[in-house]
Protein backbone atom coordinates (compact mmCIF):
# COMPACT_ATOMS: atom_id res chain seq x y z
CA UNK A 1 0.00 0.00 0.00
CA UNK A 2 1.49 3.18 -1.17
CA UNK A 3 0.10 7.02 -0.12
CA UNK A 4 0.63 9.32 -2.30
CA UNK A 5 -0.10 13.36 -1.25
CA UNK A 6 -1.70 14.92 -4.20
CA UNK A 7 -0.44 18.88 -4.79
CA UNK A 8 -2.62 20.09 -7.58
CA UNK A 9 -1.92 24.22 -6.91
CA UNK A 10 -2.92 26.27 -9.75
CA UNK A 11 -4.15 27.19 -13.37
CA UNK A 12 -4.40 23.85 -15.03
CA UNK A 13 -2.88 21.32 -11.98
CA UNK A 14 -6.15 19.92 -10.74
CA UNK A 15 -7.08 18.89 -13.96
CA UNK A 16 -4.01 16.72 -15.18
CA UNK A 17 -3.70 15.83 -11.41
CA UNK A 18 -7.10 13.66 -11.98
CA UNK A 19 -5.66 12.30 -15.01
CA UNK A 20 -2.62 11.23 -13.32
CA UNK A 21 -4.61 10.23 -11.12
CA UNK A 22 -6.73 7.56 -13.04
CA UNK A 23 -3.90 5.96 -14.24
CA UNK A 24 -2.23 5.59 -10.68
CA UNK A 25 -5.55 3.74 -9.55
CA UNK A 26 -5.92 1.93 -12.79
CA UNK A 27 -2.51 0.48 -12.51
CA UNK A 28 -2.73 -0.23 -8.84
CA UNK A 29 -5.67 -2.41 -9.93
CA UNK A 30 -3.52 -4.01 -12.23
CA UNK A 31 -0.77 -5.10 -10.55
CA UNK A 32 -2.06 -5.65 -7.16
CA UNK A 33 -1.20 -2.72 -4.96
CA UNK A 34 -3.28 -0.35 -2.98
CA UNK A 35 -2.67 3.70 -3.75
CA UNK A 36 -3.81 5.83 -0.90
CA UNK A 37 -4.12 9.49 -1.93
CA UNK A 38 -5.15 12.69 -0.01
CA UNK A 39 -4.78 15.53 -1.83
CA UNK A 40 -3.87 19.52 -0.47
CA UNK A 41 -5.25 22.49 -1.61
CA UNK A 42 -2.25 24.82 -1.50
CA UNK A 43 -1.62 26.87 -4.14
CA UNK A 44 -2.20 30.77 -5.09
CA UNK A 45 -6.06 30.54 -3.81
CA UNK A 46 -5.11 29.55 -0.18
CA UNK A 47 -2.84 32.33 -0.72
CA UNK A 48 -5.09 35.12 -1.64
CA UNK A 49 -7.41 33.26 1.48
CA UNK A 50 -4.95 33.53 3.96
CA UNK A 51 -1.53 34.65 3.39
CA UNK A 52 0.25 31.73 2.53
CA UNK A 53 0.90 29.04 0.21
CA UNK A 54 1.01 26.20 2.71
CA UNK A 55 0.79 25.79 5.69
CA UNK A 56 4.14 26.23 7.94
CA UNK A 57 4.02 22.35 8.90
CA UNK A 58 4.10 21.43 5.50
CA UNK A 59 7.39 19.17 5.36
CA UNK A 60 5.87 17.42 8.52
CA UNK A 61 2.43 16.87 6.92
CA UNK A 62 4.11 15.40 3.41
CA UNK A 63 6.78 13.37 5.42
CA UNK A 64 4.44 10.56 5.88
CA UNK A 65 4.11 10.17 2.31
CA UNK A 66 5.36 7.73 0.05
CA UNK A 67 5.48 10.04 -2.93
CA UNK A 68 4.22 13.47 -4.08
CA UNK A 69 2.61 13.95 -7.33
CA UNK A 70 2.14 17.89 -7.76
CA UNK A 71 0.03 19.86 -10.50
CA UNK A 72 1.30 22.91 -11.53
CA UNK A 73 2.63 26.17 -9.72
CA UNK A 74 1.95 29.88 -9.93
CA UNK A 75 -0.83 32.41 -11.25
CA UNK A 76 1.23 35.69 -11.27
CA UNK A 77 -2.54 37.16 -11.73
CA UNK A 78 -2.90 36.62 -7.87
CA UNK A 79 0.58 35.67 -6.63
CA UNK A 80 4.20 37.28 -7.63
CA UNK A 81 5.94 33.56 -9.24
CA UNK A 82 8.82 34.52 -7.28
CA UNK A 83 6.00 33.88 -3.88
CA UNK A 84 4.26 31.16 -5.19
CA UNK A 85 7.03 28.79 -6.76
CA UNK A 86 8.30 28.76 -2.83
CA UNK A 87 5.80 25.81 -2.77
CA UNK A 88 8.27 23.35 -5.27
CA UNK A 89 11.24 24.89 -4.30
CA UNK A 90 11.04 24.84 -0.39
CA UNK A 91 9.87 20.78 -1.17
CA UNK A 92 13.05 20.14 -3.22
CA UNK A 93 15.32 21.80 -0.94
CA UNK A 94 13.59 20.61 2.05
CA UNK A 95 13.53 17.18 1.36
CA UNK A 96 17.09 17.14 -0.32
CA UNK A 97 15.72 15.71 -3.16
CA UNK A 98 18.74 16.34 -4.96
CA UNK A 99 18.15 14.87 -8.29
CA UNK A 100 15.45 16.38 -10.92
CA UNK A 101 15.32 13.46 -12.94
CA UNK A 102 13.47 14.79 -16.59
CA UNK A 103 14.30 11.79 -19.10
CA UNK A 104 13.78 13.11 -22.79
CA UNK A 105 12.15 10.33 -25.24
CA UNK A 106 10.00 10.64 -28.64
CA UNK A 107 7.04 8.34 -28.07
CA UNK A 108 6.36 6.76 -31.35
CA UNK A 109 3.07 9.14 -33.56
CA UNK A 110 4.28 12.08 -31.54
CA UNK A 111 5.18 15.26 -34.24
CA UNK A 112 8.41 17.45 -33.34
CA UNK A 113 9.03 20.55 -34.64
CA UNK A 114 12.40 19.41 -34.59
CA UNK A 115 13.13 16.97 -37.22
CA UNK A 116 16.63 15.51 -36.15
CA UNK A 117 14.17 13.84 -33.74
CA UNK A 118 12.76 10.73 -33.76
CA UNK A 119 12.01 8.04 -31.36
CA UNK A 120 15.39 5.91 -32.54
CA UNK A 121 17.19 9.40 -31.95
CA UNK A 122 16.13 10.91 -29.00
CA UNK A 123 16.43 9.00 -25.57
CA UNK A 124 18.24 10.82 -23.30
CA UNK A 125 17.76 11.97 -19.69
CA UNK A 126 19.04 15.13 -18.16
CA UNK A 127 20.35 14.91 -14.14
CA UNK A 128 19.73 17.96 -12.90
CA UNK A 129 21.01 19.20 -9.43
CA UNK A 130 17.87 20.68 -7.95
CA UNK A 131 19.15 21.82 -4.79
CA UNK A 132 21.90 24.41 -5.01
CA UNK A 133 23.94 25.79 -7.90
CA UNK A 134 22.23 28.90 -9.27
CA UNK A 135 18.88 28.08 -7.26
CA UNK A 136 20.93 28.44 -3.66
CA UNK A 137 18.23 31.74 -2.97
CA UNK A 138 21.23 33.22 -1.72
CA UNK A 139 21.78 37.33 -2.19
CA UNK A 140 20.09 40.59 -1.75
CA UNK A 141 19.24 44.11 -2.85
CA UNK A 142 21.69 46.61 -1.31
CA UNK A 143 20.38 50.25 -0.92
CA UNK A 144 17.19 48.75 -2.58
CA UNK A 145 14.32 51.71 -3.82
CA UNK A 146 17.13 54.09 -4.50
CA UNK A 147 18.39 54.81 -7.69
CA UNK A 148 22.24 53.32 -6.38
CA UNK A 149 20.28 49.77 -5.80
CA UNK A 150 22.45 46.69 -6.42
CA UNK A 151 20.55 42.79 -6.75
CA UNK A 152 23.18 40.34 -5.46
CA UNK A 153 22.25 36.39 -6.36
CA UNK A 154 25.03 33.79 -5.56
CA UNK A 155 24.96 30.70 -6.69
CA UNK A 156 26.65 28.16 -4.19
CA UNK A 157 28.23 24.74 -5.68
CA UNK A 158 29.58 22.42 -2.75
CA UNK A 159 31.87 19.51 -2.76
CA UNK A 160 29.24 17.27 -1.53
CA UNK A 161 26.36 19.00 -3.58
CA UNK A 162 28.37 18.15 -6.99
CA UNK A 163 29.71 15.25 -6.68
CA UNK A 164 26.33 12.74 -5.18
CA UNK A 165 24.38 14.08 -8.38
CA UNK A 166 27.07 13.11 -10.58
CA UNK A 167 27.85 9.86 -8.83
CA UNK A 168 23.95 9.51 -9.55
CA UNK A 169 24.64 10.29 -13.17
CA UNK A 170 27.30 7.50 -13.42
CA UNK A 171 25.53 4.81 -12.00
CA UNK A 172 22.24 5.52 -13.81
CA UNK A 173 24.44 5.52 -17.09
CA UNK A 174 25.49 2.17 -16.33
CA UNK A 175 21.67 0.97 -15.36
CA UNK A 176 20.76 2.30 -18.82
CA UNK A 177 23.42 0.97 -20.84
CA UNK A 178 22.41 -1.81 -23.32
CA UNK A 179 25.92 -2.44 -25.05
CA UNK A 180 27.53 -5.62 -24.14
CA UNK A 181 30.09 -6.07 -21.77
CA UNK A 182 33.12 -4.91 -23.69
CA UNK A 183 31.90 -1.82 -25.05
CA UNK A 184 31.66 1.06 -22.90
CA UNK A 185 28.42 1.38 -20.90
CA UNK A 186 26.79 4.54 -21.62
CA UNK A 187 27.93 7.91 -21.72
CA UNK A 188 27.88 10.69 -19.15
CA UNK A 189 27.87 14.42 -20.79
CA UNK A 190 29.27 17.12 -18.47
CA UNK A 191 26.87 20.50 -19.12
CA UNK A 192 29.08 22.82 -17.92
CA UNK A 193 30.09 26.78 -18.66
CA UNK A 194 33.74 26.70 -17.41
CA UNK A 195 35.14 29.11 -20.01
CA UNK A 196 32.82 31.66 -18.59
CA UNK A 197 32.24 30.75 -14.84
CA UNK A 198 35.66 30.43 -13.79
CA UNK A 199 35.06 29.51 -10.23
CA UNK A 200 31.51 27.45 -10.34
CA UNK A 201 32.04 25.62 -13.23
CA UNK A 202 35.90 25.12 -12.90
CA UNK A 203 35.20 23.59 -9.46
CA UNK A 204 32.56 21.76 -11.16
CA UNK A 205 34.66 20.29 -14.02
CA UNK A 206 37.22 19.27 -11.18
CA UNK A 207 34.07 17.04 -9.14
CA UNK A 208 33.18 15.71 -12.57
CA UNK A 209 36.39 14.43 -13.42
CA UNK A 210 37.21 12.97 -9.58
CA UNK A 211 33.98 11.21 -9.68
CA UNK A 212 34.20 9.64 -13.48
CA UNK A 213 37.84 8.11 -12.19
CA UNK A 214 35.74 6.27 -9.95
CA UNK A 215 33.58 4.48 -13.33
CA UNK A 216 36.67 4.01 -15.73
CA UNK A 217 33.61 1.72 -18.20
CA UNK A 218 31.37 4.74 -18.93
CA UNK A 219 32.20 6.86 -21.47
CA UNK A 220 32.64 10.53 -20.33
CA UNK A 221 32.18 13.77 -22.30
CA UNK A 222 31.67 17.37 -21.56
CA UNK A 223 30.00 20.03 -23.86
CA UNK A 224 29.49 23.94 -22.69
CA UNK A 225 25.62 24.61 -22.20
CA UNK A 226 25.36 26.96 -25.21
CA UNK A 227 27.13 24.12 -27.58
CA UNK A 228 25.22 21.58 -26.06
CA UNK A 229 21.77 23.15 -26.96
CA UNK A 230 22.70 23.56 -29.93
CA UNK A 231 24.01 19.98 -30.19
CA UNK A 232 21.11 18.84 -28.53
CA UNK A 233 19.22 20.06 -31.92
CA UNK A 234 21.27 18.58 -34.42
CA UNK A 235 22.39 15.17 -33.01
CA UNK A 236 20.04 14.24 -30.41
CA UNK A 237 21.34 10.61 -31.00
CA UNK A 238 24.56 11.46 -29.40
CA UNK A 239 23.79 11.91 -25.62
CA UNK A 240 22.49 8.98 -23.22
CA UNK A 241 23.16 11.25 -19.25
CA UNK A 242 23.28 14.99 -19.24
CA UNK A 243 24.17 16.21 -15.94
CA UNK A 244 23.89 19.57 -15.23
CA UNK A 245 23.58 22.56 -12.70
CA UNK A 246 20.55 23.56 -11.30
CA UNK A 247 19.64 26.40 -13.83
CA UNK A 248 21.40 24.36 -17.04
CA UNK A 249 18.85 21.67 -16.09
CA UNK A 250 16.30 24.18 -16.34
CA UNK A 251 16.68 25.53 -19.53
CA UNK A 252 18.06 22.67 -21.02
CA UNK A 253 15.22 20.36 -20.49
CA UNK A 254 12.68 23.09 -21.68
CA UNK A 255 14.66 22.62 -25.13
CA UNK A 256 14.54 18.88 -24.38
CA UNK A 257 10.74 19.34 -24.04
CA UNK A 258 10.09 20.36 -27.40
CA UNK A 259 12.34 17.97 -29.02
CA UNK A 260 10.04 15.59 -27.59
CA UNK A 261 6.86 16.97 -29.29
CA UNK A 262 6.13 19.79 -26.38
CA UNK A 263 5.70 20.54 -23.02
CA UNK A 264 2.73 18.39 -23.00
CA UNK A 265 5.04 15.46 -22.83
CA UNK A 266 7.99 16.31 -20.35
CA UNK A 267 7.62 15.04 -17.11
CA UNK A 268 10.21 14.97 -14.37
CA UNK A 269 10.52 13.58 -10.73
CA UNK A 270 12.63 15.53 -7.84
CA UNK A 271 13.91 12.86 -6.44
CA UNK A 272 16.05 11.66 -2.98
CA UNK A 273 18.00 9.07 -3.99
CA UNK A 274 18.74 7.80 -0.55
CA UNK A 275 14.45 7.55 0.32
CA UNK A 276 15.04 9.51 3.17
CA UNK A 277 12.10 11.13 2.18
CA UNK A 278 9.20 11.38 -0.09
CA UNK A 279 9.85 12.06 -3.83
CA UNK A 280 7.80 14.29 -6.21
CA UNK A 281 6.67 13.65 -9.40
CA UNK A 282 5.40 16.35 -11.60
CA UNK A 283 5.00 17.62 -15.75
CA UNK A 284 7.19 20.23 -16.56
CA UNK A 285 4.76 22.43 -17.91
CA UNK A 286 3.25 25.40 -16.12
CA UNK A 287 0.16 25.89 -14.86
CA UNK A 288 -1.06 27.80 -17.81
CA UNK A 289 -3.39 29.69 -16.07
CA UNK A 290 -5.41 31.17 -19.22
CA UNK A 291 -6.59 27.33 -19.99
CA UNK A 292 -7.99 26.86 -16.38
CA UNK A 293 -10.79 24.42 -16.36
CA UNK A 294 -11.16 24.02 -19.92
CA UNK A 295 -9.68 20.34 -19.73
CA UNK A 296 -8.07 21.02 -23.22
CA UNK A 297 -4.35 20.66 -21.52
CA UNK A 298 -2.35 17.72 -22.32
CA UNK A 299 -2.10 15.15 -19.45
CA UNK A 300 0.48 12.83 -20.66
CA UNK A 301 3.22 14.32 -19.15
CA UNK A 302 1.69 13.83 -15.97
CA UNK A 303 0.53 10.37 -16.37
CA UNK A 304 4.49 10.34 -17.80
CA UNK A 305 5.18 11.29 -13.85
CA UNK A 306 3.36 8.33 -12.49
CA UNK A 307 5.21 6.32 -14.60
CA UNK A 308 8.44 7.36 -13.12
CA UNK A 309 6.68 7.64 -9.45
CA UNK A 310 5.96 3.45 -10.03
CA UNK A 311 9.15 2.90 -11.34
CA UNK A 312 10.39 4.79 -8.02
CA UNK A 313 8.41 2.71 -5.92
CA UNK A 314 9.77 -0.44 -7.25
CA UNK A 315 6.47 -1.27 -8.96
CA UNK A 316 8.39 -1.66 -12.32
CA UNK A 317 5.81 -3.83 -14.16
CA UNK A 318 3.18 -1.71 -13.17
CA UNK A 319 5.44 1.81 -14.48
CA UNK A 320 6.25 -0.53 -17.47
CA UNK A 321 2.36 -1.26 -18.20
CA UNK A 322 1.85 3.07 -17.92
CA UNK A 323 4.21 3.98 -20.82
CA UNK A 324 3.24 0.70 -22.59
CA UNK A 325 -0.67 2.46 -22.54
CA UNK A 326 0.47 5.64 -23.59
CA UNK A 327 2.61 3.94 -26.51
CA UNK A 328 -0.33 2.08 -27.65
CA UNK A 329 -2.47 5.06 -27.88
CA UNK A 330 -0.21 7.24 -29.38
CA UNK A 331 0.62 4.65 -31.59
CA UNK A 332 -3.34 4.02 -32.81
CA UNK A 333 -3.09 7.60 -33.19
CA UNK A 334 -6.70 8.18 -32.52
CA UNK A 335 -6.88 10.15 -29.67
CA UNK A 336 -5.26 13.45 -28.86
CA UNK A 337 -5.53 16.73 -27.29
CA UNK A 338 -5.60 19.93 -29.18
CA UNK A 339 -1.24 20.48 -29.41
CA UNK A 340 -1.13 17.09 -30.79
CA UNK A 341 -3.93 18.28 -34.08
CA UNK A 342 -6.65 16.16 -31.98
CA UNK A 343 -10.00 17.27 -30.91
CA UNK A 344 -10.45 15.48 -27.37
CA UNK A 345 -10.58 17.10 -23.70
CA UNK A 346 -7.84 16.14 -20.95
CA UNK A 347 -10.04 13.69 -20.00
CA UNK A 348 -11.13 11.85 -22.91
CA UNK A 349 -7.34 11.46 -23.51
CA UNK A 350 -6.42 10.48 -19.49
CA UNK A 351 -9.25 7.81 -20.32
CA UNK A 352 -8.23 6.12 -22.91
CA UNK A 353 -4.79 5.72 -21.40
CA UNK A 354 -6.30 4.33 -18.53
CA UNK A 355 -8.40 2.12 -20.49
CA UNK A 356 -5.20 0.88 -21.94
CA UNK A 357 -3.70 0.38 -18.44
CA UNK A 358 -6.36 -2.03 -17.52
C1 LIG B 1 10.84 23.70 -13.55
C2 LIG B 1 10.27 25.06 -13.38
C3 LIG B 1 10.68 25.60 -12.02
C4 LIG B 1 12.18 25.71 -11.99
C5 LIG B 1 10.05 26.94 -11.67
C6 LIG B 1 8.56 26.85 -11.75
C7 LIG B 1 10.52 27.46 -10.34
O1 LIG B 1 10.64 25.89 -14.42
O2 LIG B 1 10.54 22.81 -12.72
O3 LIG B 1 11.59 23.48 -14.49
O4 LIG B 1 12.76 26.68 -12.44
O5 LIG B 1 12.79 24.77 -11.50
MN1 LIG C 1 11.73 24.88 -15.98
Amino acid sequence: MYRVAVIPADGVGPEVSEEAERSLRAAARSYDFDVQTEWFDWGCDRYLADGKMMPDDYLDTLSGFDAIFLGSVGDVSKVPDHLSLELILGIRRGFDQYVNLRPIRLYPGVSTPIRTATPETLDMVVVRENTEGEYAAQGGVFKAGTSDAVALQTAVFTHKGCERVMRYSFDLARRRSKLGPEAPVGRVTNCTKSNALNYSMVFWDTVFDEVAAGYPDVETDMALVDALSMWMVKNPEWFDVVVASNLFGDIITDLGAMLQGGMGFAAGGNIDPERRFPSMFEPIHGSAPKYTGQRRVNPIASIEAVRMMLDHLGEHDAADAVGAAITEMLEEGEVGTRDMGGTNSTDEVGAAIAERIR
